[in-house]
């Protein structure tokens, strides 16, 4: 034990003397908590009251241990020009080994997670970009996954066998458990986000990822890379697509995955029709027209872990602030306007995407003469499961009210 080593100096105080013990028990993997290292007792969210909610981060040596993300606007007019370019080098380079010759994406980065590959603490985000021939083999993994369909047409998922073909505003699910492989067969580039509750998994160490189709599925089909349609397009809108109706026929497990939607394929068109004919209800004071995709055989999330939105906003249109404990990944699908998160100010038009940490308040406004559309995706599913989703809504009289749901 070192704590004072000369008696001439000045003797430190007992705050100090437990904490210089640290730099002996940190050789153990052992820690002593102290006054002067209290911060790292202290949760990173401090609600401070206030207009903006934004919270304040935990101070100290400790604090950089702690990350916490922030809301943040990546805009598509500056993240689209690198997908072209990378199409463009990946096109070239065809017949050369490139690291990646099947797909090529961009991963987004929160600005507060400290470069990790993710966009909110449970999701992961990636926009991909598939040239003509493109394919990405088949494979299957545990975390949860999504694509969210950009361009107008183009490029298919299949899912356990059922060929998906994608068009824009269209969500295709791969539930973990299920086998998919991706590609292009179209003249153009095609363009998605990917979505995955891959860093959710990591934290729990139960990422396991199955490259070995082949085997896995008919050695016979040694050159094969993608599975045989089995389904062709529609079959999920055929089987599942008709609400009340359930069909009894044939099993609604779908994959490995346990309380995933057997659906694995939701059209936009669907969603935007449904969207547009109820345009004319009074709608959510904090959420404006939304709706939820859901496992059509329970009526709940898709993924037991993310939960999946698309909501309209009518021109003029502004939601009241309302404050979540999930984080929210939001996708511009239609119209023009802004969002305020944690008192700042994000613009938005087609195609981007931001990300609304917990409970920090928000609101949208539509400042645009059509409908804006939102998709969301959030990890509402978890934190309701764990008992710990909770939201409020700020009247326009400043008071709060806990939103039942
Ligand atoms: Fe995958």
């Amino acid at each position: 034990m070192t704590v004072v080593t000369n008696p001439a100096q000045k003797k430190a105080s007992p705050a100090e003397q437990l904490d210089q013990l640290n730099t002996e028990t940190a050789k153990l993997n052992a820690w002593i908590r102290t006054q002067a290292n209290s911060p790292a007792q202290r949760p990173w969210f401090v609600d401070m009251g206030g207009e903006s909610g934004a919270g304040e981060l935990a101070k100290g040596r400790v604090a950089a241990n702690q990350m916490k993300m922030l809301a943040h606007r990546w805009r598509w007019s500056e993240i689209y020009p690198y997908l072209q370019k990378i199409s463009e080098i990946a096109g070239e380079a065809k017949g050369e080994l490139l690291e990646r010759t099947d797909r090529q994406g961009i991963l987004l980065t929160n600005p507060g997670l400290g470069g990790r590959l993710q966009i909110t603490n449970t999701i992961r985000c990636a926009i991909a970009i598939y040239n003509h021939g493109d394919v990405a083999p088949a494979h299957v993994h545990s975390p949860n996954a999504s694509r969210t369909i950009l361009s107008d047409r183009g490029g298919y998922t299949n899912v356990e066998g059922e060929r998906c073909e994608c068009r824009r505003g269209d969500i295709v699910f791969t539930p973990n458990g299920t086998w998919h492989d991706h590609g292009n067969d179209d003249p153009d580039p095609m363009i998605w986000i990917d979505m995955l509750d891959w860093p959710l998994m990591e934290y729990l160490d139960a990422v396991w990822v199955d490259q070995g189709y082949i085997a896995a599925q008919d050695a016979a089909k040694s050159n094969a890379k993608s599975q045989p349609a089995v389904h062709s397009d529609g079959h999920s809108t055929r089987m599942y697509g008709h609400g009340g109706l359930k069909p009894v026929f044939a099993p609604n497990q779908r994959g490995w995955g346990q309380n995933t939607s057997p659906m694995f394929h939701y059209k936009g068109v669907d969603v935007m029709d449904t969207l547009r004919a109820l345009r004319g209800e009074k709608g959510d004071p904090f959420e404006g027209i939304k709706m939820q995709f859901v496992n059509p055989v329970t009526g709940g999330p898709v993924f037991a872990s993310l939960d999946y939105c698309a909501q309209s906003l009518r021109p003029g249109e502004e939601t009241g602030f309302k404050r979540e404990t999930c984080s929210t990944f939001i996708v511009v699908l239609e119209g023009e306007g802004f969002s305020e998160i944690g008192g700042q100010r994000f613009d938005w038009v087609k195609n981007d995407i931001m990300a609304v940490p917990n409970f920090l308040w928000r609101r949208h406004v539509n400042t645009g003469k059509n409908d804006a559309v939102l998709y969301t995706v959030s990890d509402k599913a978890l934190l309701t499961a764990l008992g710990q989703y909770r939201s409020q809504g700020k009247n326009a009289d400043g008071s709060i009210t806990q939103i039942v749901q």
